[in-house]
């Protein structure tokens, strides 16, 4: 299922236990809001996380960004009282942890609805785990399942480098084949895919070259840890003045009355052919969705 186009350039995470994360997210100009119940908070603080997150998120106050709470594991002390909790918040969707086969998804939907969730709530789901990535593509398919409602992929990058002891370097080489099969699995469910994150925050270098390479790769945008790197990723997953003038010049080519017979022309020099006007709709339409929240 197709759903309305929405921005999701950035996605910040923050431990539910942060009071003063989960405040300062009010003013940052980030698309999305991961408020973390799961491997951002110690044990001991899982309960205060959770008091913390449902105040928040029911008081309101994010304005346009996408409020989403990840929850602990069904196979953890908190899981059910975590979606509980965030049934009762009401957020935009559930982020769920370590998701290994659709199963998993289809019985926390279950879930919701018997916990009365609203209709709004979507499911993402953490790509992180060696089952997952085995099963990529039924897991994706599930975006086709109105009653998953399952919107979104979240590469969680430094979790699967635990499960599978393969190594984030400079470029990803290991983790390439993984990361691409998502990003299929996740068109062929027709949901948003988010780029894993990147640790090393004070090195805007290697972040810049890690962003450019999840555009490369067709991420819709890229999970962040700290605020510093919004800025940065915006930068890198909004289309650019030159993309976007692309887009509409092969539009424009196209709707001449000389051309409306033809599959394929030439612009420029480079031969565009009709996909390519679509492939700049969508360009053009992500641009507007951007300029019309900031
Ligand atoms: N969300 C919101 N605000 C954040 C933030 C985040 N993820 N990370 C830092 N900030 C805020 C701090 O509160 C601080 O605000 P202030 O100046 O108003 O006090 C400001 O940004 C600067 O923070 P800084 O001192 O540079 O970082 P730190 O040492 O306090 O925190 C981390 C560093 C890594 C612990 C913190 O960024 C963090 O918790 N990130 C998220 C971790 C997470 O959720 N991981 C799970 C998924 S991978
Ligand atoms: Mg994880």
């Amino acid at each position: 299922m197709t759903s309305p186009l929405r921005p999701r350039r950035s996605a910040l995470y923050m431990p539910g236990s942060n009071q003063r994360a989960l405040e300062k997210a009010k003013t940052l100009d980030v698309d999305c809001l991961l408020l973390d119940l799961e491997d951002a908070v110690a044990p001991d603080a899982k309960q205060l996380a959770r008091e913390q997150i449902v105040a928040a998120v029911s008081a309101g106050g994010y304005g346009e960004r996408e409020v989403v709470i990840r929850v602990n594991g069904s196979d953890t002390p908190w899981g059910e009282e975590d979606l509980a909790a965030a049934v009762k918040a009401d957020p935009d969707a559930i982020l769920v942890p370590k998701v290994n086969t659709p199963a998993d998804l289809q019985l926390i939907a279950h879930k919701l609805s018997v916990l009365g969730a609203s209709d709004k709530v979507r499911l993402w789901a953490m790509m992180e785990t060696p089952e997952a990535m085995l099963n990529a593509g039924a897991i994706g398919a599930c975006g086709k399942d109105p009653a998953v409602r399952l919107s979104c992929f979240v590469m969680g990058t430094n979790d699967l480098s635990k499960e599978t002891r393969a190594r984030l370097t400079p470029g990803r080489a290991a983790m390439m084949p993984w990361l691409m099969t998502c990003v299929a699995a996740a068109r062929l469910g027709g949901i948003d895919i988010l780029d894993g994150v990147y640790n090393a925050f004070q090195d805007e270098d290697g972040f810049a070259a890690e962003c450019a390479q999840g555009v490369d790769m067709g991420m819709d945008g890229k999970t962040l840890i700290h605020p510093k790197q919004i800025g940065p990723c915006h930068a890198a997953f909004s289309p650019s003045e030159d993309e976007i003038a692309w887009a509409r010049l092969i539009n424009a080519e196209f709707d001449k009355p000389e051309n409306a017979q033809k599959g394929a022309i030439q612009v420029d020099g480079k031969m565009v052919e009709r996909l390519h006007a679509e492939m700049g709709k969508r360009v053009i339409a992500i641009a507007d969705a951007i300029a019309a929240r900031t």
